[in-house]
């Protein structure tokens, strides 16, 4: 039997700094498995991770990838001790102008990816196993100019809650990471047609490493949410008191 951990999205930003965290951290793990569209910038990271390593280059967004972690789960007779789902993307703008495939894209990734490969590896995690999901502090509202992407990630959100409730019995347990801005490549992706990331959350931004901190923390100690700064905390709170109404309608002024 192998023990492995899986992190997709590995080749930049939060997954990569997960996969690096989890290489220092998870003696309990043979060997990490990491997948993402860019293969040569998987193959540097392999370098750098004491662990033995397993390059997946694949598009998320076709079942093709999916199928290919699923047979080589089931040929490898592997145990997953850690599932992390990093791999999403979101475009900034308004909807209707946004481009038909890629505002469809973030679907199929943020949504349907991710709830492919958790499935596909759900039979071979047991006891203390962690499930780790990138949402985003997107989740706690929606997000006018930035529509698809904050219901995608409110997706994850419930999702995760869900199966977090669900998997208790089998001890595997689930969190949901959700950050506010974090410096990685993700803003070249978002601001691609333009449209600029509001300077108040330029101004709440954060780091990779701050974020996988302290969502290993919070996966280690079982909580089914990972907020990792104070002021997305505020946030969070916030959007729990103040009509989602008024929230929405001041998003909608800043951006139009
Ligand atoms: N940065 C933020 O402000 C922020 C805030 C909250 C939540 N998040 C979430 O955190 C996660 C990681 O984002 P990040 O900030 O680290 O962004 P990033 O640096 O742009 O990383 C995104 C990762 O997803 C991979 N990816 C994109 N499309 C893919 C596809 N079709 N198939 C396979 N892999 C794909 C990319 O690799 P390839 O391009 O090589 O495929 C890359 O490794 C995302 O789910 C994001 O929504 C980010």
């Amino acid at each position: 039997m192998k023990y492995i951990a899986i992190v997709t999205g590995a080749s930049s930003g939060i997954g990569h700094e997960f996969a690096m965290a989890l290489d220092q951290c998870m003696d309990a793990v043979d060997e990490i498995w990491i997948v993402a569209r860019r293969k040569e910038r998987l193959e540097e990271l392999a370098g750098k991770l004491r662990h033995h390593s397993k390059v997946i280059s694949g598009d998320l967004s076709s079942r093709l990838t999916t199928n290919r972690i699923s047979a080589m789960l089931s040929s490898e007779k592997c145990r997953v001790r850690f599932l992390v789902n990093a791999a999403g993307y979101g475009i900034l703008g308004d909807f209707t102008k946004g481009d038909r495939k890629e505002e469809t894209g973030m679907c199929d990734l943020n949504v349907r990816a991710l709830t492919d490969i958790t499935y596909v590896c759900l039979p071979y995690m047991g006891k203390n196993s962690r499930i780790i999901n990138l949402a985003s502090s997107a989740a706690f509202v929606p997000q006018p100019s930035f529509a698809v992407y904050a219901a995608t990630k409110s997706y994850v959100l419930s999702f995760s809650r869900a199966l977090n409730a669900e998997l208790k019995d089998r001890q595997i347990y689930v969190t949901a990471v959700c950050p506010g801005p974090v410096r990685t490549e993700f803003f070249d992706v978002a601001e691609k047609l333009g449209t600029r990331t509001l300077s108040m959350k330029k101004w709440a931004m954060t780091t990779p490493d701050v974020v996988v901190k302290t969502a290993l923390k919070d996966s280690f100690g079982k909580k089914e949410i990972s907020i990792p700064t104070s002021m997305m905390r505020a946030f969070y709170t916030l959007t729990k008191i103040v009509p989602h109404r008024i929230i929405i309608s001041f998003t909608n002024r800043l951006y139009h």
